[in-house]
């Protein structure tokens, strides 16, 4: 019980915390439902007693006034992954952007690659043990403050006490905030009629007990509502919300079949409602790893029949997949994809699906193209593609020459476009020869 004295010894009111930090230091904060806003806004508000700090994280979901015009000079944001509240700062030159595999992202702070001096973090308050859980996020933020000089934590009565690979205990943190508030949530998004085909194909693909990753967004939830006739599926994913948790209630996710970590969901961050949060509390059945782990493709690979499911925004017809730019615009990144499209095609029985709409920009554009975009950056090769899924059908296309790739990409491109398609398929393949 020794940590209780110095649990109280290291409450510190968020303004006086950071003026923990440094001018110049470098920091990573947690990200989506576990980023640490209180810390954050602290900063903001502070500015002027700061010079040159670096705030480096993944995926904002929350306020992001670090990135406004008037922090230039006190602070420059460093997006290891790119989302809507740092999308133009990135793009205007305002923030930076580190591309990196999600499985990589602790082996820079590890390894050196990116420096950092101070964690701010979002936690579970101590148990009796005196350790906090990370809660919704321990993906990269628990090597960050693993790595840290300094770590800074909220602590949140609202935070769930999530198991597995998830603690720190307080003799590991430099300073504490009482920051209780409720957490964000992520409603489930509506799925369109599109979007409902693409669902069922994917589950399509899906076979009883098999196991799966999903990303986040309509198209993952439109193929989870498909799944419901399936039989002791298994989860092993970069990140979950409330469509997993439906399913498991319903007794058709029941991680019986997995080939490791049997009767475990294993993941790394979630997202969802308080519902959620609420299921994850506590509950031996899910456990959180860091990112090295849960998507490291030769871990992934060891669950058998391992399923992938993941979206992008235009694939071209040699079948390579750009997932994070439009030209050379940066709109998110790459995230877990690469992990777990690798992961799931080494695995025995295992499948990889990329599913997209076929047009975008209210049907204006088609995501099928003959050529990418200039620009853009490719996030699947084309070496590791398997499966592409639109609302016209499914292309499997590993094993396939590039004149059947770009036939089977044209068959499930939107109607609308397939004609100046099938035009520069036969000037690539027919002209030459
Ligand atoms: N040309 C022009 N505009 C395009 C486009 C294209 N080829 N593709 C998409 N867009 C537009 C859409 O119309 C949409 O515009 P709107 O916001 O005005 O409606 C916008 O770009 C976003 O596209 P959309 O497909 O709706 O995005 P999404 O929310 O479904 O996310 C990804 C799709 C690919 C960005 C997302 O899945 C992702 O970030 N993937 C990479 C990371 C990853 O896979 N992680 C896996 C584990 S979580």
């Amino acid at each position: 019980m020794e940590w209780k004295k110095t649990y109280k010894e290291k409450i510190l009111t968020a303004d006086e915390a950071i003026l923990k930090i440094k001018s110049g230091d470098k920091i990573v904060s947690g990200h989506a439902i576990a980023e640490p806003t209180v810390l954050l806004q602290a900063i903001v508000k502070n500015k002027e007693k700061f010079k040159n700090l670096e705030l480096a994280h993944m995926v904002p979901m929350q306020k992001c006034d670090y990135v406004s015009e008037n922090m230039k000079g006190r602070l420059r944001h460093n997006a290891i992954f790119v989302g809507a509240g740092t999308r133009d700062a990135v793009n205007d030159g305002r923030a930076d952007y580190t591309p990196c595999f999600f499985s990589e992202v602790p082996k820079l702070f590890k390894e050196g690659y990116m420096e950092i001096d101070t964690a701010l973090v979002h936690l579970s308050p101590p148990d009796k043990h005196g350790y906090c859980s990370f809660g919704a996020s321990v993906d990269y933020t628990k090597p960050a403050a693993e790595h840290a000089k300094l770590v800074i934590a909220e602590i949140n009565e609202y935070m769930p006490r999530t198991l597995g690979d998830s603690f720190i205990h307080v003799s590991k943190i430099d300073y504490l905030v009482d920051a209780t508030r409720p957490l964000v949530e992520l409603q489930p998004p509506k799925i369109t009629d599109i979007e409902k085909k693409i669902g069922k194909y994917c589950a399509s693909l899906v076979e009883d007990g098999s196991t799966l990753q999903l990303g986040i967004g309509a198209i993952p939830d439109a193929a989870l509502q498909f799944l419901t006739d399936k039989k002791d599926l298994g989860i092993h994913s970069e990140m979950i919300s409330d469509g997993v948790m439906n399913l498991v209630k319903a007794g058709v996710i029941t991680n019986k079949k997995k080939s490791i970590h049997k009767d475990k969901t294993i993941v790394n961050f979630l997202m969802g409602t308080r519902e959620l949060y609420d299921f994850v509390d506590d509950n031996p059945s899910i456990e959180m790893y860091p990112a090295n782990y849960t998507n490291d493709p030769t871990v992934i690979m060891k669950n058998y029949k391992m399923v992938t499911i993941n979206s992008c925004l235009q694939v071209d017809l040699m079948g390579q997949v750009v997932s994070e730019m439009i030209g050379d615009r940066q709109i998110s990144g790459v995230g877990g994809q690469v992990d777990f499209v690798r992961g799931s095609v080494m695995a025995e029985g295992g499948k990889s699906i990329i599913a997209m709409p076929s047009t975008a920009a209210r049907g204006k554009v088609s995501r099928i193209v003959a050529n990418l975009t200039e620009g853009a950056a490719v996030t699947t090769s084309r070496n590791d593609v398997q499966y592409i899924i639109t609302e016209y059908g499914i292309a499997e296309l590993k094993g396939k020459t590039l004149k059947q790739r770009a036939r089977l990409l044209i068959e499930i491109a939107h109607p609308d476009f397939r004609d100046s398609l099938v035009k520069e398929w036969e000037k690539r393949f027919f002209d030459k020869y």
